[in-house]
């Protein structure tokens, strides 16, 4: 689709049923229906950078800050390996301390649990990546946030927009399976903008994409914004599906916490997979990226049995393997 084609389906609600079943359709030709299973490890939620929507940017005081040191973090993996996770997804704040050889070690230990791995942990060098790549890691979650480079700066101070680009077409370049995404409902956002994200999720021609609505935290400076809209989130999921059809899409937890039943409309509309988090609860609610988040209190047992649960109620399966992109499987 062109950009004029996008803005007119993203500001036309009668295209909405329409778009969710075309996404639904194009998901089940190109992925089928397995939902892919991830299973995520925040394991450090103090970070140096100082988004403005994001509740563990580091001038926020009044978060909990921890750390999950290697032998801990692999008792997760280990568990969620046990409940049959088949890829791993190491998530954290941008954090010095796990520095690359830091880095290298958890890797090499959790491949030895033969899982695909996943790092989501923020913009690095080239040579950093490369370390990680050559380390086993098979895939990196790095969202864009947003193609508008004059609100992403407003966004992130002291970061610049063309280096969170230069970093996805470095892990691309590197090999590695490379997810992005954006925010839905930034203050500012215009529907052209949101075209040009996925107009730029095409031209990367990203690996995965997570689409989040904006929800604001009271610790931010966004704190008074209005939250993004869960219909024009998924919409614009949707379609990254018919413009990107064979890659893999998470139903984002950020949508299952404004729509109670968020993640299996995602599932409906386009989605092939969830991410649901595999650590102790104890860290779950000092992961605070926006309130409200789920499973807060919800043992790993709990949501991988809760998650199976509601996709076999819409007649889809749980994949048994690792997930890769369609054609790129290793
Ligand atoms: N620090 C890494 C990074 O920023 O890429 C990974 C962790 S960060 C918490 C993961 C994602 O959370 C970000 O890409 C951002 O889109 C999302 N996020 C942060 N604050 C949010 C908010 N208030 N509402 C919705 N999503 C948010
Ligand atoms: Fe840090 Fe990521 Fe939050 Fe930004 S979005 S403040 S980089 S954890
Ligand atoms: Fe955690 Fe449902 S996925 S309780």
């Amino acid at each position: 689709m062109n950009k004029q084609e996008l803005i007119d389906i993203l500001s036309d609600i009668t295209k909405n049923d329409w778009l969710f079943k075309e996404a639904d359709r194009v998901r089940h030709e190109n992925v089928g229906d397995e939902v892919h299973l991830r299973g995520l490890i925040e394991f450090s939620n103090i970070c140096k950078r100082q988004c403005k929507y994001c509740g563990l940017r580091s001038p926020n005081k009044d978060v909990e800050r921890y750390r999950i040191l290697k032998d801990e973090l692999l008792l997760y993996a280990k568990n969620a390996v046990n409940l049959g996770y088949k890829t791993l997804v190491l998530q954290s704040g941008e954090d010095d301390y796990y520095d690359t050889d830091k880095m290298v070690e958890i890797i090499r230990e959790i491949k030895k649990f033969d899982v695909a791995l996943t790092l989501s942990i923020g913009e690095k060098t080239y040579d950093e990546y490369k370390a990680f790549k050559d380390a086993g890691a098979d895939r990196y979650l790095l969202r864009i946030e947003t193609t508008d480079q004059n609100l992403y700066e407003k966004m992130h101070p002291n970061a610049s927009f063309e280096n969170r680009q230069r970093c996805l077409y470095d892990l691309k370049s590197l090999g590695f399976e490379t997810g992005s995404g954006c925010l839905v409902g930034l203050p500012n956002q215009t529907v052209e903008s949101l075209a040009d994200d996925i107009l730029f999720f095409k031209e990367l021609n990203a690996d995965m994409i997570g689409i989040g609505p904006f929800i604001p935290h009271a610790q931010t400076p966004l704190k008074d914004a209005q939250k993004g809209d869960f219909w024009l989130a998924l919409k614009v999921m949707a379609l990254t599906r018919l413009n990107l059809p064979d890659i893999n899409i998470p139903a984002t937890t950020a949508m299952e916490t404004l729509n109670p039943n968020g993640r299996l409309i995602a599932l409906q509309s386009g989605a092939n997979v969830v991410m649901p988090n595999v650590t102790s609860t104890e860290y779950r609610a000092k992961y605070e990226i926006y309130p409200g988040k789920i499973c807060i209190n919800d043992a790993p047992e709990k949501c991988r049995g809760c998650i199976e649960a509601k996709i076999k109620s819409i007649g889809r399966t749980i994949s048994k393997e690792k997930g890769f992109r369609t054609g790129s499987q290793k």
